[in-house]
């Protein structure tokens, strides 16, 4: 799959998200239709979808908040530090996990939160999750819980890419 088909998320997607959650999550964990639509809506978030032939594939959902926060279930808040991104969910079709599309996916949603100037990712990890993500080079904090399913929190630093100078030294001129 390539990164062109990789497109911020719409109200349109709602049910198709929908579709894909009640599939991958076990119930405890899905959320209202209205939760995704208020993170699609706010204007300090990141959403995006991974699109093939058969539609959306996969989702990923992140919105600017605030690192002492503990409850997440409520979505965006007033209130944020705009350096900090919170990763509330990402979500690869049942059918087609396992294939890279999860790493792709969180991957584009880091290069976009650089951009965006975020320096701190936060998480929750549930069970049985948490080396996918320090494999994508999160740390693990303390448990928690989400919607009563154990989790573990999670954090990523974003440093800005360092500039590249090594190809200019080796120029002899
Ligand atoms: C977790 C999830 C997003 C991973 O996406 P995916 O497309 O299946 O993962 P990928 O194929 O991109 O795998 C990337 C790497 O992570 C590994 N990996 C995938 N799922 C893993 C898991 N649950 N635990 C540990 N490693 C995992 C893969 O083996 C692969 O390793 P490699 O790079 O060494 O080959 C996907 O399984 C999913 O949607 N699960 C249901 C929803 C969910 O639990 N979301 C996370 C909530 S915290």
């Amino acid at each position: 799959m390539l990164d062109q088909d990789i497109t911020p998320l719409n109200a349109d997607d709602l049910p198709a998200i929908d579709a894909l959650q009640a599939a991958a999550h076990v119930p405890e964990l899905h959320e209202p239709r209205a939760l995704f639509a208020a993170m699609i809506d706010y204007p300090h978030s990141i959403c995006l979808g991974i699109r093939g032939g058969q539609g959306l594939r996969g989702y990923i959902l992140g919105y600017a908040s605030r690192a002492e926060r503990a409850d997440f279930t409520t979505g965006p808040e007033d209130s944020f530090d705009p350096g900090v991104l919170y990763l509330h969910d990402l979500c690869i079709a049942i059918e087609e996990q396992g294939a890279g599309l999860g790493k792709i996916l969180y991957d584009a949603f880091e290069t976009r939160a650089r951009r965006a100037g975020y320096t701190r990712l936060i998480a929750n990890a549930i069970e049985g999750r948490l080396t996918f993500w320090e494999n994508q080079g999160f740390t693990a904090g303390a448990q928690t819980t989400y919607h009563g399913v154990t989790a573990t929190r999670i954090e990523k630093t974003l440093s800005p890419a360092a500039a590249n100078n090594t190809e200019k030294k080796d120029i002899a001129i």
